[in-house]
């Protein structure tokens, strides 16, 4: 495969000048089989999305990138019991994946598949470049056979019962019941999970291995240069390291992956986890590839040292993104973008559990959209975002954020500010008098925490962020109980227009910076204002409360959002109570 970069590229300055920064920004890819829940939410692609929302605010050139991870074996099962061919079931998953995530607001430039044909050929194309430097070798090892299916089984594909605990139905890789991780060989009874047939044999076969050993040290330095990764990030990239790096087995006997083009292994696929990060680069192809003229996957990818690069993921990913990929990437001896930054997350547990796909256990996207919008879950999920510790979700906790801050402080004032302005001034912004002391101290003290939400932003730190975010929004309620409008507009009618006109400027800059968190109430309160595209794009960079100047036209929005009470959580936590 050529890969050249576009020759208008090659005017971009390589040193000297200074060469404009852009952001290339990628959340881990959600695994097909099966709608995902808010531990994945809060744990890669929500705060992914705010990153790139953020900083799309602040004028840089961003790309957001995501994808469904479609191979492997949770892929073949999960079609199988759907009664499915695996081909309709991820396209069928894959839209099901793209509409919830569309509904959450993520706003990614592209949302692709690992099953791509873009995707394929780069993977084969990595296969190529790490075989031909010698870090793909061919190794015999021997491998359960299933006379009856007729096919290597992997190893979640046996099944039987588990030598530590006796449980009947563990799986090949690992037992569910006690966790004990397994060989297949270890199984008591083991039986093939596509057939049931126990007619199994071990044979020898040839499998392809990647020497992660060879490449340790390579690793190392890369990770080295990254002093400034967070602890969580770091601290597992240097285990995994410190622990010695061994050759790791990148071929499966699946029908359902990446075709291994090389003599004798032809039916077999490339692992899941070497196709899976490659989808990066495909999906950023497939954009790409949809309006060639417009976009070029390969300034942002390809001897490309004007991107910074940050990933999205739970910490469960980091060995991946720390080692075996960077290790894949290094391998090939080209000049692919690697990440600046990897931030990573602990996980969000229910009361202290653990989510699960697997086991079903969790709250699913879609049952979350119904049961409340998608800016409940994106403000709470984010005021608590599991950065520093894995976070408890509890419904008395995401009631309380929304009582409080939603329909408390950001609501309230938006509505009572308006409804105000309104029924004493009409749907314009109110006329005369001028601003005082207090008006310029509150907007010195806005400036003040724009200027501290912004920079949590850029340091991808969600929880700080939203805290200023909420210290914002009070300032607003602060301002008017001190100035009381309701008791100016008896005997100072020009006062009472100040106070409202700064308020009702307030709500503009209020819905600006929340727009990362919250966008689809913020875009209400916007259009209620009518502001303009010019000044939804100054953003946060000045603050000037007379900038929504007299005798423009509002509407009122509906109410932004509602209160839950209490019976309505003793009801959620029933309903959940089985998790
Ligand atoms: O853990 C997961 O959900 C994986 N599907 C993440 C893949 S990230 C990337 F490398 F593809
Ligand atoms: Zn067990």
């Amino acid at each position: 495969m050529g890969i050249h970069r576009g020759a208008f590229l090659l005017s971009y300055p390589k040193s000297g000048g200074t060469p404009t920064s852009k952001y290339l920004i990628t959340s881990a890819l959600p695994y097909i089989n099966g709608v995902k829940h808010l531990g994945n939410l809060a744990g890669s692609l929500l705060p992914a999305d705010v990153y790139a929302r953020f900083l799309r605010h602040e004028g840089e050139e961003v790309l957001f990138i995501c994808a469904t991870d479609e191979h492997g074996t949770p892929a073949e099962l999960s079609a199988r019991k759907a009664g499915l061919c695996v081909q309709d079931y991820c396209k069928a998953m894959y839209q099901k994946q793209s509409s919830i995530y569309a509904q959450f607001g993520l706003s990614f430039d592209h949302f692709g598949r690992t099953s791509s044909a873009q995707n394929r050929a780069l993977t084969q194309h990595f296969y190529e470049k790490l075989t031909a430097h010698g870090y793909i070798v061919e190794r015999t090892i021997r491998q359960v056979y299933s006379v009856a299916d007729g096919r290597f089984l992997p190893d979640r594909y046996v099944v039987g019962t588990c030598p530590k605990c006796g449980y009947p139905a563990a799986r090949g890789d690992q037992c569910e019941n006690c966790t004990s991780v397994l060989d297949p060989t270890d199984l008591q009874v083991p039986r093939s999970a596509i057939s049931g047939s126990t007619d199994l044999e071990v044979r020898a076969t040839n499998h392809l291995f990647l020497r992660l050993d060879a490449l340790s040290r390579a690793i190392r330095t890369w990770v080295d240069d990254h002093a400034d990764w967070s602890r969580l990030t770091r601290s597992i990239a240097l285990k995994w390291l410190d622990e010695g790096l061994s050759e790791r087995c990148i071929t499966r006997d699946l029908d359902w992956g990446v075709p291994v083009p090389r003599e004798g292994l032809e039916h077999k696929v490339f692992y899941v986890w070497f196709d899976a990060p490659i989808g990066y680069m495909g999906a950023t192809k497939e954009w790409s590839d949809q309006a060639p003229h417009e976009r070029d996957w390969q300034a942002w990818w390809w001897d490309a040292p004007d991107v910074t690069y940050t990933q999205f993921m739970a910490k469960d990913n980091v060995p991946f993104h720390t080692v075996f990929f960077p290790g894949m990437v290094l391998g090939t001896r080209e000049p692919w973008t690697m990440a600046t930054q990897i931030k990573s997350f602990n996980w969000l547990t229910y009361y202290g559990g653990k989510f699960s796909t697997s086991q079903k256990r969790g709250i699913f996207l879609d049952d979350a959209l119904a049961l409340f919008p998608a800016d409940y879950w994106r403000y709470v999920l984010l005021a608590n975002a599991p950065e520093s510790d894995d976070t408890r979700f509890t419904w008395e906790s995401f009631a309380r954020a929304v009582n409080q801050d939603l329909v408390g402080t950001f609501g309230n004032f938006v509505n009572r500010t308006l409804k105000l302005a309104e029924a004493h001034f009409g749907h314009r912004v109110p006329e005369g008098g001028a601003p005082g002391d207090v008006e310029h101290r509150l907007q010195d003290s806005c400036q003040r925490l724009a200027e501290a939400y912004r920079e949590h932003l850029r340091h991808q730190e969600f929880r700080k962020a939203v805290q200023v975010l909420r210290a914002l929004w009070s300032t607003g309620n602060v301002y008017l109980d001190r100035r009381a409008p309701w008791n100016l507009l008896k005997t100072q009618r020009d006062e009472a227009a100040v106070v409202l006109r700064t308020a009702i400027n307030l709500i503009m800059y209020f819905a600006m910076a929340a727009e990362p968190i919250i966008p689809f109430a913020a875009g209400v309160v916007l259009d209620a204002l009518q502001v303009n595209d010019r000044e939804r794009q100054k953003w946060l960079q000045e603050i000037d409360l007379e900038s929504y100047s007299p005798g423009r036209e509002f509407y009122v929005p509906d109410l932004l959002f509602r209160r839950i009470d209490g019976t309505e959580i003793t009801a959620l936590q029933q309903r959940f109570a089985g998790l």
